[in-house]
């Protein structure tokens, strides 16, 4: 079976995903590793400045991008390389709405993300899991919280990567963020109709976790 985790930047998808793949024996897919790990290659190779040329030069790295996941999504493969934490960098943060725009990315991944799960019970988080990838998953899932709560969480994470980032840009950069995502002409970030809609802002995770497990657990028992 498919669970879709769908929600905008740092509302708490992947914590809260790995949590219930890990307890219910799911396989946990990070879409959105994925498209950072393009963006990562995006910026070996352009050193960030955006061109005409860009649709080129992203289906090159398309081309030669291998992307495997282990210790159940916890950490990201590319190329052969464990590229874990240089894709949570900010210069990634920065990019990877741009880089996920293009229709050439898009496609690929999405078709890769759709092989992951052949087969398996799967929980993936994204932008457009319960829209587009997966639009008959059994549980869809929206998660969301306040541009602040979430800042707040980003920069727990950047500090733990050893960056010492700046809150109030850290609130900016998460609403251009969310303007970008819902904004683009290619699976927007929105929220699926049949989508449960959960509000993680004054909820513990655990608590989160512990509403969504039944929801989930009501298809595994069928
Ligand atoms: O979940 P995240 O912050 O790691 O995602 C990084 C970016 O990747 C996000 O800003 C938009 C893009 N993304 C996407 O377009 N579609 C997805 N399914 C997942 C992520």
């Amino acid at each position: 079976m498919k669970v879709a985790i769908d929600g905008p930047a740092a509302s708490g998808k992947s914590t809260t995903a790995k949590i219930i793949a890990d307890e219910l024996k799911f396989i946990y897919i990070d879409s959105g590793a994925m498209y950072r790990a393009c963006t990562l290659k995006w910026l070996e190779k352009t050193a960030a400045s955006k061109s005409d040329a860009d649709e080129k030069i992203l289906a090159g790295i398309i081309n030669d991008l291998k992307i495997e996941f282990t210790d159940n999504g916890k950490t990201i493969f590319v190329n052969g390389k464990n590229l874990s934490n240089e894709i949570r960098s900010s210069n990634v943060s920065q990019n990877v709405s741009y880089v996920a725009s293009f229709e050439v990315v898009r496609n690929a991944l999405v078709e890769k993300q759709r092989e992951f799960a052949l087969g398996n019970n799967v929980i993936m988080d994204g932008r457009d899991i319960g829209t587009v990838v997966f639009p008959d998953a059994e549980v869809k899932i929206f998660l969301n919280a306040s541009a602040e709560t979430r800042a707040q969480r980003r920069m727990q994470d950047l500090k733990n990567l050893g960056e010492e980032p700046d809150f109030d840009l850290l609130v900016a950069e998460i609403k251009e963020r969310d303007r970008l995502d819902s904004q683009r002409k290619i699976a927007p970030l929105t929220k699926a109709k049949d989508a449960i809609e959960i509000s993680t802002d004054d909820k513990t995770l655990n608590e989160v976790t512990q509403a969504i497990i039944p929801e989930i657990k009501k298809f595994i028992a069928e």
